[in-house]
């Protein structure tokens, strides 16, 4: 497994340099990389027995027969997209152990059959919507997430068509009926396992997330001959209530609240701002709390708008409840990191991710891959040889488990 586990961690390096920005890596939904990344992943697929297509939401799916027909399917997968500027590990690597499983399985064939998904866009950046290609194959793709506008005016039934691709055929990209079950792997993102000096973690839930899109709306004007009395500046209105999300997010235990994009309209030094767009992402384990966080930062921003002649207007983008992972199959997890001979250690993820929209239809499952200091959506993500092996045999063992089970 040594040996596969460093090809897993070249394939991911390899794969990172499809992307839309030489020099870093960014791979957003439907990007003319995403083809690179089918083109390479899917000719592996092929050359290890697995059918391969993409669906028309982009995600890149292999399908590794069962050793009968019509016997029922495990999927493996995560994303392929990134954030701006991103690492080389999150999402991906998922896809890629799910093709390193199957290869493994040294032309073996199991009683289920295996589906390796490479998700095409859960990271929410070309859109600001989250998780597309998974809502497709739990059928949640509906005509008002197909209307969204990218910043560049195309909706998203516009960017699947420009990527040959039929909107008319999502439908066909749903699960089909006998799917067993779904497992994710994926690197931590944080630092809680390098800290306690485990390489695996297994994921007990997936904490809520809501994201918002706000507008102060106040009025351009010379920065020269304007006085301070008389402006209405969105931009200053914008920072101050920046300033209020963090104080929120900071005096309620357990919250994440992020302020991690602006337009500025004109966006020039010596013109104030008439406009300004911000995105919110607010994240607590508990619904509740969650909900009322974004409540109280959005009547803070009204107050502080009002206060200085500005309007405000938001839209929520996603309220993503938090999700548990499926009981059995975390069980099944576990009896698999323990077998292959690592300690169990339960968490929950703080990072949204596939599984979580994957659970509204099937038992879902997440194995975490230590993060060397804890870093993610950054350059300098990386993951270790010995722990991309630990999963994998962890993986293997938990599908022996299912073997068993069903032969
Ligand atoms: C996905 O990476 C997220 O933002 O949680
Ligand atoms: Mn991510
Ligand atoms: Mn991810």
């Amino acid at each position: 497994m040594e040996h596969r586990a460093q090809e897993v961690i070249s394939l991911c390096r390899k794969l990172a340099e499809f992307t839309e920005e030489p020099g870093h890596i960014t791979r957003t939904f439907l990007s003319p990389p995403m083809r690179d990344v089918h083109r390479e992943l899917g000719g592996r697929m092929e050359r290890q027995g697995m059918s391969v297509n993409v669906d028309a939401a982009g995600n890149l799916r292999g399908f590794y027969p069962a050793r009968r027909p019509g016997a029922p399917r495990v999927i493996i997968g995560s994303h392929l997209d990134t954030v701006p500027h991103a690492g080389a590990f999150d999402g991906i690597l998922g896809v890629v152990m799910g093709i390193a499983m199957v290869d493994a399985l040294a032309a073996r064939q199991m009683p289920f059959g295996i589906e390796v998904v490479g998700f095409s866009e859960e990271e929410g950046v070309r859109f600001g919507v989250p998780f597309i290609g998974c809502r497709a194959l739990v059928g949640a793709v509906d005509e008002a997430l197909l209307a969204l506008r990218d910043p560049q005016g195309l909706s998203v039934a516009d960017a699947i068509r420009s990527f040959g691709l039929d909107p008319a055929r999502l439908a066909e990209a749903k699960l089909v009926e006998s799917t067993l079950g779904y497992l994710e792997f994926h690197i931590e993102q944080g630092p809680v396992l390098e800290n306690l000096n485990y390489p695996l973690g297994v994921v007990e839930a997936i904490v809520g997330q809501s994201r918002l899109r706000v507008c102060f709306t106040g009025k351009a004007g010379h920065a020269g001959t304007t006085s301070m009395k008389l402006r209405h500046d969105a931009l200053a209105a914008a920072a101050q209530w920046i300033a209020v999300v963090e104080s929120v997010a900071e005096s309620t235990s357990g919250l994440v609240a992020t302020v991690g994009r602006m337009e500025i309209e004109p966006n020039a030094g010596n013109v104030i701002a008439g406009k300004v767009y911000a995105s919110l992402d607010v994240r607590h384990a508990l619904d509740e709390v969650r909900h009322q966080a974004a409540e109280l930062m959005l009547n803070r921003a009204k107050q502080i708008a009002a206060g200085r002649g500005l309007s405000f207007e938001w839209e929520q983008h996603l309220d993503q409840p938090a999700v548990a992972m499926d009981p059995t199959l975390v069980n099944k997890l576990e009896q698999a990191v323990k077998s292959a001979g690592y300690p169990v250690y339960h968490m929950p993820s703080g990072a949204g991710h596939d599984a979580m929209i994957m659970a509204q239809k099937i038992p879902s499952a997440m194995l975490f891959l230590r993060s060397p200091g804890g870093v993610s959506h950054h350059p300098d993500e990386n993951v270790l040889v010995e722990d991309v092996q630990a999963a994998l045999n962890a993986g293997m063992r938990f599908l022996e488990q299912w073997e068993t089970r069903l032969d």
